[in-house]
């Protein structure tokens, strides 16, 4: 407790910050560091949020219960009773994202479509695809300026990650490609989302933007790919019978919990080591694990229970980083979150409703000075 009190800026400090911060989001940091996050990295992350979720999907998911229990991806997976294909998933919910009207969005396209809407629809966009394909270790970068705004653009690269990806693109007869291999560059992720310009310089790594505005998108994400993790897939197949969510998903080969699925992909990222790092709390926790683990923390599960429309944001201090983190709430967007959560013997609340709030979602984002 009293170490983490430590790590915390006192609030009239903390206050001068944050109006520092987003009043003069563009302006330069007076000891000549700049202010905001840089794009790239911004991208960085997002990128990593998306990577990591259709990681899980497709490995925890369609390839697992496709060996185990022979549960099928098909294209027709709301009437077949199947499971939505690993690029169906991100397509319901990069949907969901760009209609929230954010500014960011995101799609998955590739230089040999199985379906023609998926083919790059510029030249940068095509050249991106090439790129990655040759160099994977490189996103494509560009900006442009659209409507009176710039908008930063990124491709990166989109990896046959298992055997399922492979075999299914190989085989299918509106592929135009039928010699994939595991590992390979498959097609690519394609982001862009707008910036603003930093006052000195004109390179693309001069743009940035607000770290509020970066949790924000990568927010929009995670609970863009948790509602439809837990609506199409647990929810949807609950119901009808064919399987069913549990904790100990790998012995009884079920589905993860939507828990589950938010951090084993957190604990993808963690690996990656970019900085990003998000969890799962509550005031209500079934893990104790998952209560509030500092007062930032629980200021935030209580601000958000009470109101929803926005995080609770703040930054906090550890040894010479400092870190911007954000506290949104988690509602129960699905009828199997509420039954779950309230026959669960661990948890200490039995009557939560559909939609509300049952805990929160903290995102902290390092506060780069590149
Ligand atoms: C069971 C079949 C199946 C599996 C498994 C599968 N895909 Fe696909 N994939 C498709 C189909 C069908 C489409 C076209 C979906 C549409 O109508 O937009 C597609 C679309 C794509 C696209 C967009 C370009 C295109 O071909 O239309 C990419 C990139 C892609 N898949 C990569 C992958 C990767 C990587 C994996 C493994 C993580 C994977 N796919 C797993 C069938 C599959
Ligand atoms: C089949 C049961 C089940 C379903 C469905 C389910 N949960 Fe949970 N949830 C759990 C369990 C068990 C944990 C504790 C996991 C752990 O050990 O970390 C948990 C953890 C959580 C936590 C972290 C705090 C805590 O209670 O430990 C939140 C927040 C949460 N769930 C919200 C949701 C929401 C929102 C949904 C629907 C989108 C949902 N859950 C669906 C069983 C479920």
């Amino acid at each position: 407790m009293i170490k983490s009190k430590l790590f915390f800026i006192s609030l009239p400090s903390f206050l001068i910050f944050i109006s520092w911060f987003f009043l003069a989001p563009t302006a330069a940091h007076p000891s000549g560091k700049q202010s905001g996050i840089s794009a790239q990295r911004a991208a960085e992350y997002i990128h990593a949020v998306i990577k990591a979720d259709r990681t899980i999907y497709s490995q925890y998911i369609v390839e697992r219960l496709g060996e185990t229990v022979s549960l099928k991806a098909t294209e027709q997976w709301k009437n077949e009773n199947t499971l939505p294909l690993p690029a169906q998933f991100l397509m319901v919910s990069s949907k969901i994202v760009n209609s929230k009207n954010l500014g960011i969005k995101y799609r998955l396209m590739s230089l040999w479509p199985i379906n023609k809407n998926n083919a790059a629809r510029s030249n940068q966009q095509r050249a991106g695809l090439k790129k990655v394909a040759k160099n994977p270790g490189q996103p494509h970068l560009w900006s442009v300026k659209k409507n009176g705004k710039i908008l930063f653009n990124a491709v990166y690269p989109d990896l046959a990650v298992t055997k399922s990806c492979v075999h299914c693109h190989n085989n299918h007869p509106r592929s135009p490609k039928k010699d994939f291999k595991r590992g390979e560059v498959m097609g690519g992720i394609h982001i862009s989302f707008p910036i603003s310009k930093a006052n000195n310089g004109s390179s693309l790594k001069d743009y940035r933007v607000a770290p509020e505005v970066v949790a924000d998108y990568v927010h929009a994400i995670l609970e863009a790919d948790r509602t439809v993790y837990a609506k199409h897939i647990v929810n949807r197949l609950q119901k009808k019978n064919i399987i069913y969510a549990s904790e100990n998903w790998w012995e009884e080969n079920t589905l993860l919990l939507p828990a589950q699925f938010l951090l084993n992909a957190s604990d993808l990222i963690k690996n990656m080591r970019i900085g990003l790092d998000y969890k799962l709390i509550s005031l209500w926790p079934i893990n104790p694990h998952n209560g509030a683990a500092n007062q930032f923390e629980h200021l935030g599960l209580e601000a958000v229970a009470s109101k929803p429309f926005r995080p609770y944001i703040g930054s906090v201090q550890v040894g010479n980083k400092s870190f911007f983190r954000a506290v949104y709430p988690d509602f129960a967007v699905t009828p199997a979150c509420v039954t779950c959560h309230n026959a669960h013997p661990k948890s200490p609340k039995h009557d939560f409703k559909l939609y509300d709030v049952i805990g929160g979602i903290v995102v902290s984002l390092p506060m780069d000075s590149d």
